[in-house]
């Protein structure tokens, strides 16, 4: 099997290749329950990118990958399968950016798989840096406010603002975790704190309406959230909830840092006006046996103005604003054109 080590702490390996099929840790089960899926074809790994077995954005883009190699595997033309692909969930553009790449291998005669394996280790590295980059920028900060999930399951490494996590636990500095539950699907609390916990690293739970609260009371020395989308001009897209913490951080005067590979970068969206937030079904909301059957808005994620974020952890640093010129010039320098 291909695809990059088993994690060091007993997270295996959010995607992976076996051969013949494409092997994710399913999170729809966790925490209670481990379970790898093999996702032999492009309806289950469509289907599994769709219900959530898989999720966050960076695995999502390698998972991805896979799906569009095992369509061509079975005969299926690039365009249609390549489209069906990227278009089954469309605010994190890395999943765009994966499947255009294995795109771009077929046209040019270079092997899909050989990319799709590529592109699983450039994830796992960047994180790494990203970790790294970001250890050093919150050096003196070691109470840290997250959102969602943003680690090895959600990428294909250590993960980006959890990255930031492993990094610093790596090197031995203290650290200490708030990860919020993160309604509705509760990614937080069943999977930040999962794999937190696994790793040996301090966490606490809370409901997200205690964020601002927590926040606002100097119980956190910097927020560091992941991201879907970035704009051209550094407006971020991340799960729901994003957008409050931001606020709630600015005004405290705490350090709100979003942590992302700059394959989430997209330079085509000048802001975050342009970016399409996926609406998901009222049942993830009013969830409960006996709940009342009245219209739900249930937007995945929220957009938080750049004007808000106090850096950007990439892969080859920390960006700061203006947003404009620092995403592009990092964009344009790194081997992504
Ligand atoms: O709906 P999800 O669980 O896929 O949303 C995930 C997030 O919002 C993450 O913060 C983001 O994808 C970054 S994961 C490295």
């Amino acid at each position: 099997m291909s695809g990059g080590p088993a994690g060091p702490v007993g997270v295996p390996p959010s995607v992976a290749w076996t051969g013949t099929a494409v092997r994710v840790v399913d999170q729809r089960a966790l925490p209670g329950e481990l379970v790898l899926r093999d996702l032999p074809d492009v309806d289950a790994v469509v289907d599994a990118i769709a219900t959530l077995a898989v999720r966050g954005a960076n695995v999502i883009g390698t998972t991805g990958a896979f799906g569009v190699v095992l369509g061509l595997r079975a005969g299926l033309p690039l365009d249609e399968v390549a489209e069906r692909v990227a278009g089954t969930r469309p605010t994190a553009v890395n999943l765009r950016v994966a499947v255009q790449a294995v795109v771009d291998a077929v046209r040019s005669g270079r092997d899909p798989l050989e990319v799709a394996l590529a592109l699983v280790d450039a994830d796992r590295d960047q994180c790494r840096r990203i970790g790294e980059a970001g250890r050093d920028e919150l050096v003196d900060r070691h109470r840290l406010l997250t959102h969602c999930n943003t680690g090895r399951l959600a990428t294909t490494g250590w993960g980006t603002a959890l990255g930031i996590v492993h990094a610093k636990a790596e090197a031995g500095h203290p650290v200490r975790v708030l990860a919020t539950e993160t309604r509705p699907l509760r990614q937080g609390a069943r999977l930040t704190a999962w794999e937190l916990e696994r790793s040996g690293v301090d966490v606490e739970v809370i409901v997200d309406a205690a964020a601002a609260g927590a926040i606002l009371g100097g119980r956190v020395d910097a927020v560091v959230v992941g991201a879907d989308r970035i704009a051209a001009n550094g407006d971020t897209a991340n799960k729901v909830g994003t957008l409050g913490l931001a606020l709630a951080a600015d005004r405290a005067g705490v350090p709100f840092y979003v942590a992302a590979t700059l394959n989430a970068v997209d330079l085509a969206v000048p802001d975050a006006s342009h970016v399409p937030v996926e609406l998901r079904r009222a049942a993830e909301v009013l969830d409960r046996p006996g709940d009342v059957d009245v219209p739900v808005w249930n937007p995945a994620f929220d957009l938080t103005p750049g004007g808000l974020v106090t850096g950007i952890v990439t892969e080859v640093g920390v960006l700061r604003p203006p947003y404009t010129s620092t995403l592009a010039d990092a964009v344009r320098a790194s081997d992504r054109q």
